[in-house]
């Protein structure tokens, strides 16, 4: 039978605002990083990109080297197959800027690599445009304008409707930002990984961001899965630290671990579990305008929307947990 998005899924999910831009993005959003390449069954894929849609999850992030290409690939197949009639409901990225393919011009940020590395993703995915473009890292050996100009030719030539960087540091974000106003392009959003142990963002770039009027949509909010009850009680086979190996090195997990001990307590006083705790203490900010996790099971999904329904924290909170982190390591 062909599938019939859940006619509920505007209910539950807070829409927020990307900076001075006029899209809106849910407060979560769905990554196709792990568990959406070749290794991972399309059935399964298929369930976690529905279920999302039908939790309200519009914005699905991708980027050329997802899966060396596959998760663009798969991510196709199953918007073909079930999501097409959605398309005006949905929010696709995608990025270029890491290694891709072979010699000088898979790679970086040249104009030769950014518009072949465009087309190539929009054929992998089935699609026209894609909603977001991402350059995904800064290349410092190719001049930010160049960089800039042939994003913005992506969106003149109406491959991609808004622009993004992603892992830029505060200095050449602002210089970016510059460089896109000049050309009047529809640059609004900025990716970056932040979460309770990783929070260099707060430091100078959340202020850019803010000044700039670009949205910012942060990656790894749960530390890939420490910040869950997923390593509470080992490492589990199927888990991500399993599958990929380590996520950081075994001093520092230990002492991640002792730390979600920590938070727990807090997390279920405010009758939350440690994930919906650390998606919610981001949302507190509008600052943030999506947090974008990555799932490997529908029940994660189902959990960790259930951080919307307690976005406020109190002053005691907010301290106790900055006690927490600031734990010696
Ligand atoms: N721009 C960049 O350079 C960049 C870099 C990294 C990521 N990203 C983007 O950000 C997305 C998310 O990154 P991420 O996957 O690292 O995010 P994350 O949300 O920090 O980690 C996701 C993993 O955490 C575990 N998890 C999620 N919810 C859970 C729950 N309720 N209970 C227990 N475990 C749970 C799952 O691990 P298991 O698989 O073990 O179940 C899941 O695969 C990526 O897919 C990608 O789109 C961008």
């Amino acid at each position: 039978m062909s599938y019939q998005a859940n006619e509920k899924r505007y209910d539950r999910m807070l829409y927020r605002q990307v900076g001075q831009s006029g899209l809106k993005l849910p407060a979560i959003s769905l990554g196709l990083w792990r568990n959406f390449g070749d290794d991972s069954p399309l059935t399964t894929q298929k369930d976690l990109i529905l279920k999302a849609f039908d939790l309200g999850i519009t914005h699905f992030d991708l980027a050329n080297n997802y899966g060396g290409g596959a998760a663009e690939r798969n991510f196709g197949r199953i918007f073909q197959d079930h999501l097409k009639p959605y398309r005006d409901e949905l929010i696709i990225a995608t990025k270029a800027g890491y290694q891709m393919w072979d010699g000088p011009y898979g790679d970086g940020g040249s104009r030769k690599y950014l518009m072949s590395s465009c087309d190539a993703s929009l054929k992998r995915l089935g699609l026209d445009y894609v909603d977001i473009f991402y350059h995904h890292r800064h290349d410092p050996e190719t001049p930010l304008a160049e960089t800039a100009v042939a994003l913005d030719s992506l969106v003149r030539s109406g491959k991609a409707l808004y622009i993004g960087i992603s892992n830029y540091s505060a200095a050449d974000a602002s210089a970016i930002s510059d460089i896109f106003k000049a050309l009047k392009t529809p640059f609004i959003i900025n990716q970056m990984k932040y979460n309770l142990f990783e929070r260099e963002f707060e430091d100078e770039l959340k202020a850019v961001t803010l000044n700039e009027g670009i949205g910012n949509i942060s990656f790894s909010p749960l530390a890939q899965g420490q910040l869950t009850n997923r390593y509470l009680n080992g490492i589990p086979e199927d888990s991500r630290i399993s599958r990929k190996g380590a996520l950081t090195d075994a001093v520092t997990f230990e002492h991640n671990l002792a730390k979600v001990r920590e938070l727990q307590a807090i997390a279920e006083a405010r009758q939350q579990t440690i994930a919906e705790l650390a998606i919610a203490w981001q949302l507190r900010d509008s600052g943030v305008s999506s947090v974008l996790i990555g799932a490997s099971r529908v029940s994660q999904l189902e959990e960790n929307v259930k951080a919307l329904d307690n976005l406020t924290f109190t002053d005691a909170e907010l301290q106790a947990i900055n006690a927490i982190l600031k734990m010696t390591r």
